[in-house]
């Protein structure tokens, strides 16, 4: 069923796990997520980005609307989020897309600027019932550059925190976004040290890039929410290319994106269970 985010992170926190989220760019992501949620036995939120609406014509609610009824019609606890939000237009249309939480992106911005533009969204959010997840510090990686020496620092996230009202944090801590080796190396230090300076759940972008070692660990230093996109494509695009090097006349798309939604959902299957295991006692 459809459930909401606050729900997902809220459970997760309080019983020390983590909870995944998973990037969807087309039907097939959204039913592989929901189907490979549904083997492991545990919730997911899946997640639609501002390039992904763009990729589909700019508007949000077809890709979202299919996303939601898969959602609706699945036996797992999911909820949609909308990720790295950087459109104040985009940010509106969440108002009535079925979906409960966005994240909204100023990382980019200077301090003071990325105080005033996600206090702006968080308010209007708020007065939405919808969750709202920010970035301090930069993850880096969206550009294809792995820009060094943006970690997030806990006393400047607090100020923040409390500056702007955010449900949530996106920090930065040693991953990156779009890697397609697992070469990450996270600062768990770090990651304990925000943990213990913020009243809010945190959130990993960039999970795709860190080993299964260091997901659990940062789970239990206190990472709750874990954003999971590149790692699905590898699959995904991997299966692709097999079945099609198999069979040059194949043409029935179904042909080959069904393999490559059932390696997406094995993907999903491992890593919603791992993330929701994670931490804990
Ligand atoms: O917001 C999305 C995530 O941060 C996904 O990052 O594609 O590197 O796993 P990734
Ligand atoms: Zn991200």
């Amino acid at each position: 069923p459809l459930v909401t985010t606050a729900d997902l992170v809220a459970r997760a926190q309080s019983a020390g796990h983590g909870v995944a989220a998973f990037n969807v760019i087309t039907l097939e992501h959204a039913e592989a997520i929901a189907a490979g949620a549904e083997r492991a036995g545990t919730p997911a939120i899946l997640q639609i980005s501002e390039n992904a609406v763009r990729y589909h014509g700019g508007a949000l609610r077809p890709l979202a609307a299919a996303t939601v009824a898969v959602a609706e019609g699945s036996g797992a606890d999911l909820s949609i989020h909308l990720d790295h939000v950087e459109s104040v237009d985009l940010l509106h249309e969440t108002a009535d897309a079925g979906l409960s939480s966005v994240m909204f992106d100023a990382s980019h911005l200077e301090y003071a600027d990325n105080v005033a533009a996600t206090r702006a969204a968080a308010d209007w959010a708020h007065d939405r019932g919808l969750y709202l997840e920010a970035e301090l510090g930069k993850v880096g990686g969206k550009d294809g550059a792995h820009a060094p020496g943006v970690r997030t620092d806990p006393g400047e996230a607090q100020a923040f925190v409390a500056a702007t009202g955010v449900d949530t944090l996106a920090v930065a801590v040693g991953s990156s976004h779009a890697m397609t080796d697992r070469t990450s190396a996270l600062d768990l230090d770090l990651v304990a040290a925000l943990a213990e300076a913020l009243p809010v759940p945190l959130v990993l972008h960039g999970s795709s890039g860190v080993p299964d070692d260091q997901l659990r660990a940062a789970v239990g230093a206190g990472m709750v929410k874990i954003n999971i996109g590149t790692i699905l494509n590898v699959a995904f695009t991997g299966a692709v290319r097999a079945t099609l090097a198999e069979d040059e006349r194949l043409v029935d798309p179904r042909r080959y994106l069904r393999p490559a939604r059932e390696a997406l959902a094995d993907v999903v299957a491992q890593l919603a269970a791992l993330v929701g295991l994670a931490g804990g006692d």
